[in-house]
């Protein structure tokens, strides 16, 4: 199992790095993951002007997790959960917790921000399983909604154009 998916990714990359070469940009990860946050999806929803993107992409070395944000208000953490659409569940991978830099102090951002975390693909072994049977959302905590401001359960996809 764990060989098979092994020499699927060295496949990935062997097609990827075969279609980097004749292109002007060079794509990172052939691995991408997308989640749509709205207020809606929380659970159980809510309405509010924020929205926003959060992706996680990866190599065999390498995985970004980000999230874009629009019309945020008073954000102070975000992080994947482990749970399938409807469902609330445990932190899985912290993203962002927001400090006054050198105090202990909750920092709250506000407005169109973008925020991304580097990671070691080896310290994830679960992730494709994790992500391919949906059981990962981004979940964006405010001051007005604690539990969560904006969800979005995680898909496979290309990232949508121009994002
Ligand atoms: C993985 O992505 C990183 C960028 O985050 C890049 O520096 C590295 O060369 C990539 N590795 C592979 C095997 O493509
Ligand atoms: C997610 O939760 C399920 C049980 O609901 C568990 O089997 C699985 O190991 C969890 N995954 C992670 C990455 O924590």
């Amino acid at each position: 199992m764990a060989i098979s998916k092994n020499m699927g990714l060295m496949a990935m990359l062997l097609i990827a790095a075969v279609a980097s070469a004749s292109a002007d940009h060079i794509d990172y990860y052939p691995y991408k993951y997308y989640a749509y946050l709205k207020g809606k999806f929380e659970v159980p929803p809510l309405k509010t002007a924020t929205w926003g993107f959060g992706y996680v992409e990866w190599n065999m070395t390498d995985m970004k997790v980000s999230v874009d944000l629009h019309n945020a208000m008073d954000i102070w953490g975000m992080h994947i959960h482990n749970g399938t659409m409807g469902m609330n569940g445990p932190i899985v991978i912290p993203i962002a917790g927001f400090m006054q830099p050198g105090t202990s102090m909750m920092q709250y951002i506000s407005g169109d921000f973008s925020t991304y975390i580097m990671l070691k693909t080896a310290d994830y072994p679960w992730i494709p399983d994790f992500l391919g049977a949906g059981m990962g959302y981004f979940n964006i905590h405010s001051m007005a909604n604690p539990g969560g401001e904006v969800r979005g359960q995680i898909y496979l996809k290309e990232m949508p154009q121009g994002m």
